[in-house]
């Protein structure tokens, strides 16, 4: 009985962790564009300025990431590499680990695959979801990573969110707003605590550049986890062209052969 019991405490650990880690935050969904040239490079511009003092990314190369985004080597020596290294070695930095043990709590991971782990949506919500909370170490919260031991960092291009109650249109059981049958298009609402509020003015940003930089940022570390993704994709649409080409002259042989046939 007892080792019974035990073995099922053994398997509710992984449960119960997932559960303090995870939130209930209504995730807006971000849809990666490997395409988009300029959103890469903006992002890789965000993430070596706002991200890489903390965060390294050690299975990425300078050299990789500026041949794949289209920046000319000098360029990119100027633009990205701040730390004095060559452009064949790795994106890291030189962050000592037991003093941001002391800083953070916990010291800021390697984040080449935290797109792979996480989600592309979840590492968008979390830079869009960081709000005051004066009753954490650094001042700031996360929705989608309560209790976070990240500062928010892009608070200057962001501005201040507070956490709030605010009045929001009642969703009927279809899914649509719920409208006053009195009065000719004035929806019902209904208070919803713990939304975020944007003070205006306070972000270099407004609300729609801001999403665009964590997008590009997004974007940037979505291409980080697998780069060779872009070249994949590159290739496949010449490997379709050819073999477009292909069941051309296959079709045309086929006819060639069914005249000697008849
Ligand atoms: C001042 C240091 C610092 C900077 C700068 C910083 N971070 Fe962080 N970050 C942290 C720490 C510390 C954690 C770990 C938080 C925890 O586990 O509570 C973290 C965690 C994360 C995580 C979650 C990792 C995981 O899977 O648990 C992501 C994603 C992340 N940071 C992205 C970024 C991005 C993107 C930037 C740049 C816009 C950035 N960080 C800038 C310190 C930093």
């Amino acid at each position: 009985m007892k080792v019974n019991r035990l073995l099922l405490a053994l398997f509710l650990i992984p449960g119960v962790l997932s559960a303090a880690a995870t939130s209930d935050w209504h995730m807006e969904p971000m849809d990666p564009d490997l395409e988009n040239v300029p959103s890469l490079q903006n992002g890789a511009r965000l993430y070596v300025n706002y991200c890489l003092g903390c965060h390294s990314l050690q299975y990425q190369r300078y050299e990789r990431t500026a041949d794949d985004l289209q920046i000319p080597h000098e360029i990119a020596l100027e633009n990205l590499v701040f730390t004095g290294q060559k452009i064949g070695e790795r994106i890291t930095n030189a962050m000592d680990k037991d003093q941001a043990n002391n800083w953070f709590g916990v010291p800021p991971p390697d984040i080449t695959m935290v797109t792979r782990v996480r989600g592309v949506d979840w590492v968008y919500n979390y830079m869009k979801t960081f709000y005051l909370d004066e009753s954490r170490p650094l001042g700031v919260n996360n929705k989608v990573f309560p209790n976070v031991g990240m500062p928010h960092v892009l608070l200057d291009l962001q501005g201040v969110q507070r956490s709030a109650c605010i009045q929001v249109p009642k969703i009927a059981d279809n899914g649509g707003e719920m409208r006053d049958p009195l009065v000719p298009g004035k929806p019902i609402t209904e208070e919803k605590c713990g939304q975020l509020v944007l003070e205006d003015g306070t972000g270099l940003y407004t609300a729609e550049e801001y999403d665009q930089a964590v997008y590009d940022i997004t974007n940037f570390l979505y291409y980080v986890s697998d780069p060779s993704r872009l070249e994949r994709n590159r290739l496949g649409v010449y490997v379709l062209l050819f073999l477009v080409i292909l069941f051309v002259f296959t079709w045309l042989l086929g006819r060639e052969y069914n005249k000697a046939v008849r």
